[in-house]
């Protein structure tokens, strides 16, 4: 994305923000041992007056960094490290003067607002067979533009960034002209070797069509597949909102370490995740692969989940031994009998994934054995978060709370109903009241007909307008409130 004109920084701005970012590619808590780079790009980019794909050219040109092609990774050298902790080496400030001179305020640019800042994103412009983008005229600037039109349908720009099974791009539908995201499948087949492809896309076909049976507000809708080629895709919206995993970023970033997410938006992202998955798991669906990186967001704001199942796509067969989640699942959100491979995973292992994903909102750091408690880490945080965190992620499956519906129900009773429903958030039915009601009166219309009940009548396959509400779907009832 170009950087606003009204952006033009000062050398001193560059070069300060050159020692952040090697701080923060530095960061083991943000990026762990290997950082990719577009993981880096994706989590940093908004932070920068250039591009951060500038910077890193100018970091490996001197050294201060090293970008390997073949992993996409990239690695702070030495050199690097000492200037990510304020070395003050006079040849670092020649080289930025030099190599920005063209971009600074008060530089020899003539560069105007029409004027790309900066060359196309490093892995658009260098992973092969992939056309590079002209963001200026939105489309991809390949001399056959054809070349990224799948089923010819879909456009597809950069990409956003690799998991389990492959690469997520940005793309286009061109005959709506939405936005949207592909994930390509694709490097899973290459790194697992004891399943077949028939098993893998077995597998995959199977979770998506799971995944895209959940019709909610808060479940990332899939609107295509194709299986049957080399390479597997499935299009979703394209998350304008960003992922958790950027929101913790971010919070992080602009300073505020302590208090990653305001209480009363955690809560409010606990809450619209807990009632997807509360839905989910009524359907018979468990995530299994709850992480910030599947929590997607719409342009308001509002949670979309993804990726669900996709742990249950690569791993091995657990009658032969502990399931193995190569590169699938992160460790650190997974439920101990999910990771001891107890077959099969239910709904308490989602309910650890998000207790874990609560702390991290609340605190800012993922929690370890001897973590303090959310609101000794916050003190914004109210002791009752302490409990309800507590009980969403004990390591012994009968003392953890079971259901989504039981971590609802703490919400309710305990957090002030005016924080969590104030003017300006949408006010959604979990159970569309006019069809509750319309099941209702046939109900006793019927009941006083022929003398049965509702449950009867419901059961059996009534022909009321409206299709029968799921009985699992339940709004809190009064012990929920208590
Ligand atoms: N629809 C989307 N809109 C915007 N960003 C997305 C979308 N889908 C995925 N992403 C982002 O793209 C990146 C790669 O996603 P991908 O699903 O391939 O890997 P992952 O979420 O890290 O792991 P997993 O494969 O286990 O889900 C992640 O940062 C994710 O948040
Ligand atoms: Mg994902």
């Amino acid at each position: 994305m170009a950087k606003r004109p009204d952006a033009i920084p000062t050398i001193e701005k560059i070069t300060e923000e050159a020692r952040f970012l090697l701080r923060t590619l530095l960061r083991d808590d943000l990026f762990g041992n290997t950082v990719a780079l577009t993981e880096a790009e994706k989590l940093l980019e908004p932070s920068l007056s250039l591009g951060f794909a500038d910077y890193c050219a100018f970091l490996k040109k001197g050294a201060y960094l090293a970008i390997d092609r073949t992993s996409n990774t990239v690695t702070v050298t030495e050199r690097g490290r000492l200037i990510s902790e304020g070395l003050d080496d006079p040849n670092f400030h020649t080289d930025i003067a030099l190599h920005f001179a063209s971009r600074v305020r008060g530089g020899e640019s003539t560069r105007t607002a029409a004027t790309p800042m900066r060359p196309p994103p490093l892995h658009t412009a260098t992973k092969p067979g992939l056309a590079p983008v002209n963001e200026i005229a939105g489309r991809p600037a390949a001399a056959n533009p054809d070349e990224d039109l799948i089923a010819e349908r879909y456009v597809r720009y950069d990409a956003i960034g690799q998991g389990s099974l492959g690469t997520v791009y940005r793309g286009k539908d061109v005959l709506l002209g939405n936005a949207v995201a592909i994930k390509e499948v694709r490097h899973v087949f290459e790194f697992i070797s004891y399943l077949s492809r028939d098993e893998i896309i077995r597998r995959l076909r199977r979770e998506v069509i799971a995944q895209s049976s959940l019709e909610h507000p808060h479940v990332m809708p899939i609107h295509d597949v194709d299986f049957e080629i080399t390479f597997p895709y499935l299009v979703t919206d394209y998350a304008q909102g960003g992922s958790l995993k950027e929101r913790l970023f971010h919070a992080k970033v602009d300073g505020r370490s302590q208090t990653a997410i305001p209480v009363d938006v955690a809560m409010r992202y606990l809450m619209q995740i807990a009632y997807a998955l509360d839905y989910a798991h009524a359907q018979g669906v468990v995530h299994a692969n709850l992480k910030p990186e599947n929590v997607l967001f719409d342009r308001m704001g509002n949670v979309k989940l993804t990726d669900f199942g996709l742990t249950r796509v690569t791993e091995k067969d657990s009658s032969q031994s502990a399931p193995v989640y190569v590169g699938v699942g992160a460790p650190s959100y997974m439920a101990p009998e999910q990771l001891h491979g107890q077959e099969p995973v239910g709904p308490a292992a989602d309910v650890y994934a998000l207790g874990i994903m609560l702390y991290e909102m609340l605190t800012g750091s993922l929690p370890g054995r001897r973590s303090p408690m959310p609101s000794a880490v916050n003190q914004e945080v109210p002791a009752h978060l302490d409990d309800l965190f507590d009980r969403m992620t004990r390591d012994q499956l009968d003392q953890r709370c079971q259901t989504m519906s039981d971590v609802l129900g703490h919400v309710y009773a305990k957090h002030p109903a005016d924080r969590l429903v104030g003017r300006g958030a949408l006010v959604l039915f979990q159970q569309d009241p006019l069809r509750a009601a319309a099941e209702e009166a046939a109900g006793s219309d019927a009941a006083q007909a022929d003398g049965t009940s509702v449950e009867d009548d419901i059961s059996d396959d009534s022909d009321l307008d409206m299709p029968v509400t799921d009985p699992r779907l339940k709004a809190p009832t009064e012990e929920d409130l208590k």
